[in-house]
């Protein structure tokens, strides 16, 4: 989507309106120190303003909960837009239009249709089911009121391989749209069938109702027992979550949110008064999945089968969620007895013991501790030592200068009886290690990145937050192999290109990019130098980096030297290095 809308146009957008405008307009702003504004975080509940808008720098920042980003992803967060809808709305109000190409206009206007056409069907299997009293019997049987089936709209898919063609897909164009949906499937020797035959419906809604995807469950025994649409346009499985737009329907805000496996769950919670309960559609839980939901609560509580396999469920879960943790967020882990899931439980026990099940949920820290001692004899020396050196690989994934990365690494000494000031600088020296097969390559890679060099950092950070200071730097930067020189001189390049960009602009250059992380902890970072010396400052960084470059060129000549003696041509550029740095030095 991101590539769809030109890049300049969204430079232009973002050059005319102002992030401070955007955001007063739904969070009353108050000024107070320099350039920043401040207010209460929309996005995590608080008592004092940690949520600031820097206006030079088109840019906002929780220090609370790690909000953060430029006018666009303030409306993504704050509305839930998609990335082109908040393009779109930042353009009504700048009286602009966005360019498109015919290829994507086209592209663009077929979904309003795919989403209707989802709608259609939908309310046509929930008909369906209303006249087959095979479905209707089999949801009673299952204890699912009318009431309930009414409200997710279960509906029924006939028995039939072209029920739905004949139904929806009379022309070509139609049956082009159902294959887009994925609701029909091409035949290799010519013609499409019904992807859903026999089934009991679940249709998907993404946050603001809209059907984009179906799940099917067969009536009698069967596999699979579960069906769900493929990927599509419209469904993506590791962002969606199943039961999200009824749980915000129902709840003004949710102080809570449940996570489950399944479809049945969610009605059968639902059903009995536990509505803030959402599944994941047969995938495991993605770090997308949890970023939408700390936008509606600060808890989440999961809820796995207590047998080994939801433990190693629960495992995952927690990996993926603790570079994401901030102080404001709270993460609890319910196993269930064995045989039981959320469904058969809260139809035998009803909504107060389930609850009260909820209450006792074991904490994050409790939770990581009782797995990892498991693993590790902490009676013996040895046991305690490997039990804290494998606590630590999963401690540094979180935030760094967070509070609970604090309380865990006491947690942590007490346990293994190690000093807490030696954990502490084993953390900020060690090299990550290898989490598991499992952790995404993606997350150890960002991790790894934030060990930059501190002159490139530095550099990084006072040009991402004052994109003109490159206006000082008289040539080119020289080639270093250093952690993080490639990325200063890609944001090197794109000043060049237009210096008047800001850091809010600067950051939509990073959508979505590994590094993208990164450069935005940067773009915050607080460097306390006074403004009239931010450029000597950077003067000094970058001197800095070219010593640091001819060193390196100078330390691969002498050992190169040691090690097969140099050509002529290399001993002449080795003392050129050398006369080099001299100048620089003096
Ligand atoms: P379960 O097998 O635990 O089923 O799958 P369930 O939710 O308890 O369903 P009932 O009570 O037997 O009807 C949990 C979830 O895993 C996904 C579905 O999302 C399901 O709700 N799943 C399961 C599939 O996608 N495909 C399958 O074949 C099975
Ligand atoms: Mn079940």
């Amino acid at each position: 989507m991101a590539e769809m809308i030109p890049r300049e146009f969204i430079e232009l957008l973002l050059a005319k309106i102002d992030i401070v405008d955007v955001i007063n307009a739904q969070v009353p702003l108050r000024k107070k120190s320099g350039s920043n504004y401040f207010a209460c975080c929309p996005f995590h509940q608080e008592k004092n303003p940690s949520f600031s808008v820097s206006q030079p720098k088109q840019f906002y920042y929780c220090f609370g909960c790690g909000a953060r980003g430029n006018a666009i992803d303030f409306l993504m967060q704050y509305e839930h837009l998609r990335f082109p809808e908040a393009i779109e709305t930042l353009a009504r109000t700048a009286g602009m239009e966005i360019p498109r190409s015919v290829a994507q206009s086209k592209q663009e206007d077929s979904l309003p249709q795919l989403y209707d056409l989802m709608a259609l069907i939908s309310t046509h299997y929930y008909d369906q089911m209303r006249h087959s009293q095979r479905a209707i019997a089999y949801l009673k049987q299952r204890g699912i009121t009318g009431t309930i089936a009414r409200q997710f709209s279960l509906g029924y898919a006939p028995n039939s391989f072209h029920h739905l063609l004949d139904t929806f897909g009379k022309t070509t164009a139609d049956q082009k749209k159902l294959l887009d949906t994925g609701l029909i499937i091409k035949k290799n020797e010519g013609g499409h069938y019904d992807r859903f035959r026999d089934r009991i419906m679940f249709p998907i809604a993404d946050y603001r109702g809209r059907i984009i995807g179906f799940g099917g469950r067969i009536l009698d025994h069967g596999e699979p027992k579960y069906l769900n649409s493929p990927e599509t346009v419209l469904f993506q499985k590791g962002h969606e979550l199943y039961g999200l737009y009824q749980a915000l329907k129902a709840n003004r805000k949710l102080q809570r949110i449940l996570i489950v496996e399944g479809y049945m769950d969610i009605i059968a919670l639902f059903q009995h008064g536990i509505t803030y309960a959402v599944a994941t559609l047969g995938t495991a839980t993605t770090s997308h999945h949890f970023q939408r939901l700390f936008r509606y609560t600060s808890e989440i509580i999961f809820c796995f089968d207590g047998d080994e396999a939801g433990r190693t469920a629960a495992w995952r879960a927690l990996q993926v969620i603790f570079p994401l943790m901030h102080d404001n967020l709270q993460v609890r882990f319910l196993f269930l007895p064995e045989g039981e899931d959320p469904d058969t439980l809260v139809r035998k026990e009803g909504k107060p013991l389930f609850e009260k099940r909820l209450d006792a949920a074991l904490s994050l820290s409790t939770f990581f501790f009782q797995t990892l001692a498991q693993q590790s004899d902490i009676n013996t020396l040895e046991g305690r030592a490997r039990f804290a050196s494998a606590a630590l690989v999963y401690i540094k994934q979180l935030p760094t200068g967070t509070i609970f990365q604090d309380i865990l690494l006491e947690e942590l000494s007490k346990r293994a009886r190690v000093d807490i000031q030696s954990l502490k600088q084993q953390l900020h020296t060690t090299q990550v290690g290898t989490m598991s097969a499992s952790s995404p390559p993606e997350r150890n890679r960002q991790a790894a990145r934030t060990v930059l060099h501190p002159s490139i950092r530095l550099a990084l950070a006072l040009l991402i937050q004052y994109p003109s200071l490159l206006s000082h730097l008289s040539g080119p930067l020289p080639q270093s192999r250093l952690e993080g020189a490639e990325l200063l001189s890609q944001l090197i390049e794109i000043i060049k290109k237009n210096p008047a960009l800001t850091t809010g602009t600067l950051m939509e250059h990073w959508r979505e990019h590994p590094d993208e992380a990164l450069l935005a902890q940067l773009a915050q970072w607080e460097h306390m130098l006074p403004e009239e010396g931010i450029k000597d400052e950077f003067l000094g960084v970058i001197r800095q980096l070219t010593i640091l470059s001819i060193d390196e060129e100078i330390n691969r000549l002498l050992a190169k030297a040691a090690q097969e003696g140099l050509s002529d041509e290399e001993k002449l550029e080795l003392s050129a290095w050398i006369a080099k740095k001299k100048t620089i030095i003096n």
